[in-house]
């Protein structure tokens, strides 16, 4: 058997994931919306034999103050990732498309149905990063005045994908025969009406398309409140983690293979992969160098938002020496980072100042040369706390051409990284079999 290999998915968000990202010089000004540019990225991750390219989304513009909003250019204009992946599956070959789309608001036979026509169109190459949304304002265009509470839209997403995944199901595997002799274009003892009657949806059901070519779309998930793990270990073939010191990940990997083992799935098939921005270059003091002159473009009233916004709290008139607020009773933010954060500060004994430093300094990302990028991989690769890494980049195209030239070749030299594609599917890439029917055993 081949030794364990890393599994990289490439985490893309319009001219990279640092706030400052859009304003590094030769930024394409479209780089938000231009297909040619993202394509271009995609072409260079398949070249580089990752397993998926991620692309997130929001369903709205935050409520930022206007000289934040102003200054931040991925939630203002962004294409719809699914849009997005259906141009890229006559352009890719090999590497696997995931995009976001919320449990929260969105219906799933819609989802059902955009899944299942992006993994047939990529011949089996489709994942879906099943999320519960993040803001007040998201909700505002889908006719509620704040957020769903955390309780309640944790509780819709398990009933959502639990439809999704039975209208997949809705045709068994070879029952669309297309028998032109005798006429039948399919078999009737192989479709199966959904009949769904929950809390939150009523689905009649069956899919008016045959089974997807992997049985079923890979899931990925990201949320990492206590309901938000329940989920990943339930029905997640991927999660996707922020960056966490070693303990820290090591604890949650252990704990979320340990929940998947309780539903009665193989560990193995539930993969953990913590985000990790890298900027490589031949030398240390050349990588901080280029680090620290996108430093320079970072306003920090938008880095103070970005602390405002993932801890939940209002920290305006705070001075920076400050702690972090008590959490305000109600809150309703994304629970897994605000615990994430507020555990962090604590850890450090961590001012409003220091959080934002934290963030504007690259949020952890690993500054340096191709082995010390390769050398954080390997440690958390092999000390039990990742099967891979969502690899952001935080000013396009550099830190993509940079990763996939200098970090992804040292993976490969230390045996951790395939070089060339073995498998079709995204499930083949990644390791993880392909779902039967629910239906199958009947
Ligand atoms: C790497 C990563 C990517 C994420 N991408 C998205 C996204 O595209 N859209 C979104 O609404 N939430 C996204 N999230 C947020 C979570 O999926 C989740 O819905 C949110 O954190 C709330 O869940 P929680 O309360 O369980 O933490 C992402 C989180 C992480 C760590």
């Amino acid at each position: 058997m081949s030794p364990r290999q890393l599994h990289l998915n490439g985490f893309l968000k319009g001219a990279g994931e640092y706030h400052a990202g859009w304003r590094v010089p030769g930024s394409p000004p479209d780089a938000g919306v231009s297909f040619p540019f993202l394509a271009e990225q995609v072409r260079r991750l398949e070249a580089a034999t990752f397993d998926s390219v991620f692309l997130p989304d929001l369903l709205g513009v935050p409520d930022d103050p206007p000289e934040v909003g102003e200054r931040v250019a991925w939630s203002n204009d962004t294409l719809e990732p699914t849009t997005v992946l259906a141009a890229l599956t006559t352009l890719t070959r090999h590497i696997g498309l995931v995009a976001t789309a919320s449990t929260s608001y969105h219906q799933p036979y819609t989802i059902a149905r955009i899944f299942a026509s992006l993994d047939h169109l990529s011949r089996g190459r489709a994942g879906w990063n099943v999320v519960t949304s993040l803001n007040d304002a998201e909700a505002r265009n889908f006719g509620l005045p704040a957020h769903l509470p955390h309780d309640v839209r944790y509780r819709r997403a398990e009933e959502f994908f639990d439809v999704v995944a039975g209208l997949w199901d809705s045709f068994d595997d070879g029952a669309v025969r297309a028998d032109q002799a005798t006429g039948a274009f399919f078999d009737p003892a192989g479709l199966h009406w959904l009949d769904h009657h929950g809390e939150f949806f009523d689905v009649a059901g069956p899919l008016n398309i045959r089974r997807p070519p992997q049985g079923r779309p890979v899931i990925a998930q990201a949320g990492s409140s206590g309901p938000g793990r329940a989920l990943a270990a339930r029905i997640a073939d991927v999660v996707f983690t922020r960056a966490l010191p070693l303990p820290d990940a090591q604890a949650y990997y252990a704990s979320v293979k340990d929940q998947a083992a309780g539903f009665g799935r193989d560990p193995e098939h539930l993969l953990v992969l913590p985000e990790l921005a890298t900027v490589v270059a031949p030398t240390r003091a050349e990588a901080e160098d280029r680090f620290a002159a996108v430093r320079e473009l970072l306003d920090p009233r938008v880095a103070l938002a970005d602390v405002q916004y993932w801890a939940g709290v209002d920290l305006s008139g705070l001075p920076p020496d400050a702690p972090l607020p008590p959490l305000p009773p109600g809150n309703n933010r994304s629970a897994g980072a605000q615990a994430e954060i507020y555990a962090q500060a604590e850890r450090g004994g961590l001012t409003i100042g220091d959080l934002v430093r934290i963030v504007a300094d690259g949020d952890g990302a690993i500054i340096g040369t191709p082995a010390d990028v390769a050398d954080h991989i390997e440690e958390y690769f092999t000390g039990g706390a990742a099967d891979g890494f969502n690899v952001s980049f935080p000013w396009l195209p550099q830190t993509l051409i940079d990763f996939t030239e200098l970090v992804v070749p040292e993976l490969r030299r230390r045996g951790l990284f395939r070089s060339e594609y073995t498998g079709t599917t995204l499930r083949d890439h990644l390791g993880l079999p392909r779902p039967a029917s629910r239906h199958a055993g009947d």
